[in-house]
């Protein structure tokens, strides 16, 4: 039988951006810049994307490719040696999707809920005791927050089931224009505010002060993070790649443009923050309650906000989708089930798992560990974890055991492309920088030495 890939170069570019682009650029992204200092957290983020995300990038895309498998058996099948130990990578990939999805799924069923919140009645208000009223209520009903978290679910899992071309790909060439279009509507409307010039000086002037180990490892950390590395995802999504496709120009395409939605969200949020005095440091609650106080005070603020909220539900399930195409992909190839098995046995884990996230903000409140709510653990082991452990892994992989010339004919494809100088220059900083670069910033930030 013969295995399912994503079909056309537009359907490649919208998937993997799809998986891309999602709450970490409109959610995380813009809260995280408020919370640690604006333009100089911007710039680290900026050298991490660079120098750590695009090489780990281009590697899991070519690694997928070349075995045409999910992330445990690509890990499993490249290398000659320690099979079983750089199969870890693939292990702890299926482990972090799921733990990625448990609290990614919760946020994404907030968001669901305000764009039917914003259709059904007006929640808008000036006053932003009012409008944390209204996510207040939303999180602390155990009920009606699980609900939003298991339609989510439904929703996913639903594509997944289709498959990568018909389910995966169909669905993001959709979504991603109308994301870009819904995204420079309000951009625009954002920037002819009166006082959107503070806004951008708060995003594009520098602070280094603000700037130390913990902020350096939480911006990589967002840079695994935006650009769904580390795990297993971009290796998976590469096996479903064509022979014929330019993966370090798709990859450099995808970072840019993904770097793009982080800044145009950016420039949505921060001028109106500003134009209506609000806080830029709101942190996880920025999309949530400023927001809808912010589009109160604008003049058709109803159907922006409505906007606002469908890009942002857009940008969530493709990511999703993506989170949960690893272990789909592996039960199926690996443990012989069918997709529809295997996407429900991915949901069942996901309502259990998911539930104790949905639930820290109300029942299982007082339940922390080392100060930290289930939520809050999932996305700081995750994040500052999982995916660099994974990241650093695939590096150390792709960059010294795979070999240097496998590392040049794929991702030459063969040499029929020219892409030589590229592939060098790729080669250097993954075999030399990234490397250390992650090993020192997981260290220090984590405080281990
Ligand atoms: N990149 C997505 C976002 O920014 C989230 C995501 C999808 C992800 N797949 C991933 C994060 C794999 C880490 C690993 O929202």
């Amino acid at each position: 039988m013969q295995r399912d890939g994503f079909k056309t170069r537009f359907g490649i570019l919208a998937a993997t951006l799809g998986s891309a682009v999602g709450l970490g650029n409109i959610w995380k992204f813009p809260y995280m810049t408020g919370e640690n200092g604006g333009a100089s957290f911007l710039l680290v983020y900026l050298l991490s994307t660079f120098l750590v995300g695009l090489p780990i990038m281009i590697s899991e895309l070519v690694l997928g490719r070349t075995a045409k498998a999910n992330a445990i058996t690509t890990y499993y099948q490249l290398p000659k040696k320690n099979k079983n130990f750089w199969s870890l990578i693939g292990i702890g990939g299926v482990a972090a999707a799921f733990l990625i999805l448990a609290f990614y799924t919760d946020v994404a069923g907030w968001v669901y809920a305000y764009v039917y919140k914003t259709i059904t009645a007006n929640i808008l208000s000036t006053s932003p005791e009012e409008t944390s009223k209204t996510f207040g209520s939303l999180i602390s009903t155990p009920l009606t927050s699980l609900f939003w978290q298991w339609l989510v679910l439904g929703v996913v899992g639903l594509i997944i089931t289709m498959g990568a071309s018909k389910g995966i790909e169909r669905t993001t060439k959709k979504l991603m224009p109308l994301l870009f279009l819904f995204l420079v509507i309000i951009v625009v409307r954002s920037l002819t505010l009166p006082k959107a010039k503070e806004g951008l000086l708060f995003l594009f002037s520098p602070d280094f002060s603000k700037i130390n180990a913990q902020v350096v490892l939480l911006a990589m950390g967002l840079a695994f993070f935006k650009l769904s590395i580390g795990m297993g995802t971009m290796t998976t999504y590469g096996s479903y790649f064509r022979d014929d496709a330019n993966i370090p120009a798709t990859a450099t395409k995808v970072m840019l443009a993904d770097l793009s939605v982080s800044l145009l969200a950016g420039l949505a949020i921060f001028p109106a923050v500003f134009t209506y005095g609000y806080e830029p440091q709101a942190g996880p609650s920025l999309l949530f309650i400023t927001i809808p106080a912010i589009f109160a005070s604008l003049p058709g603020g109803r159907i922006f906000m409505l906007l606002f909220f469908l890009l942002a539900s857009f940008a969530a399930t493709g990511a999703m989708l993506s989170l949960l195409e690893v272990p789909v992909a592996y039960f199926c190839e690996s443990k012989k089930m069918s997709r529809t098995k295997a996407t429900l046995l991915s949901i069942a884990i996901l309502v259990v798992l998911g539930a104790t996230a949905t639930l820290s903000f109300n029942v299982l409140k007082d339940v922390k560990f080392f100060n930290l709510n289930f939520f809050d653990l999932y996305d700081f082991i995750s994040s500052n974890i999982l995916l660099p452990v994974g990241g650093l892994l695939i590096a150390l992989f792709a960059g010294w055991t795979w070999g240097k010339e496998k590392i040049f004919t794929t991702l030459s494809n063969y040499n029929t492309l020219n892409n030589q100088k590229i592939i060098s220059l790729y080669y250097f900083v993954l075999k030399y920088i990234t490397p250390i670069l992650v090993f020192i910033i997981l260290l220090k930030g984590l405080k281990l030495f």
